[in-house]
């Protein structure tokens, strides 16, 4: 292989996300831990979001607004300002942090922040969204896939990101896991078998990076 071949396959999913508002933003925060969608997954999200063109989404885990502006970036490009995105963030710095990136990026007509928990958030909603973006507590999961199913129209989009769980979730089933970690991984677990045992939707897991659920409502 030769050096530009391997470069080209190491940057790949990078490039494609590298340019914007959303990925200034990122690079902002380069050297410092924050949990926003990682490269492979921005591209893939990307990726899919021109494929359903979704124009309403609602997302769960707002953080500081990356993932919001990568997809209100995205639906520019194919619906002008004629989309909306719906995004719950529990924690109020959070929120405020996201509004202010959000109104820098030009998306406030376009992505409304509502500040409380995702799950409660969510029973309270009307649907129909085109494409539903879980990165929450991965606990909620499961909890939220009955208003999640509520809320998406027939054909629509749920991703869920790490449902991997740091490779968490690879073990057998019964195999022990420590126990600060057990809550979680049983309750991703229990969310990817309802998703499965569910005949309304077909589904398929992603297991790069930490994992990413993409299930269409049939
Ligand atoms: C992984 S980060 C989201 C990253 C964001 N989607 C991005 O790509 O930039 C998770 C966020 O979800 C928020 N969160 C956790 N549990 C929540 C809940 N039950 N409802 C709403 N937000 C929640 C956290 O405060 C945190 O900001």
């Amino acid at each position: 292989m030769t050096d530009s071949y391997a470069n080209i396959l190491n940057d790949f999913n990078g490039l494609q996300t590298e340019s914007g508002f959303s990925s200034a933003l990122r690079r902002e925060n380069d050297g410092v831990y924050i949990p926003s969608l990682r490269n492979d997954h921005a591209a893939l999200y990307r990726t899919l979001l021109f494929t359903v063109k979704p124009r309403r989404i609602l997302e769960a885990g707002t953080l500081y607004g990356y993932s919001s502006i990568l997809a209100a970036e995205t639906l520019n490009e194919v619906f002008g300002n004629d989309f909306r995105i719906d995004t719950v963030e529990v924690d109020q710095e959070n929120a405020l942090i996201a509004a202010e990136n959000i109104e820098k990026a030009g998306f406030s007509g376009n992505i409304r922040i509502i500040n409380g928990d995702a799950e409660e958030v969510f029973s309270c909603l009307e649907g129909p969204y085109d494409l539903v973006f879980l990165d929450c507590s991965k606990s909620s999961y499961k909890e939220m896939f009955p208003d999640v199913k509520r809320l998406l129209r027939q054909g629509g989009l749920l991703l869920a990101d790490d449902v991997c769980y740091h490779g968490k979730l690879e073990g057998a089933q019964g195999e022990t896991v420590p126990h600060k970690h057990r809550t979680i991984v049983n309750s991703l677990r229990d969310f990817l078998q309802t998703v499965s045992d569910d005949n309304d939707f077909a589904a398929f897991v992603d297991k790069m990076d930490d994992g990413m659920l993409v299930a269409v409502k049939k």
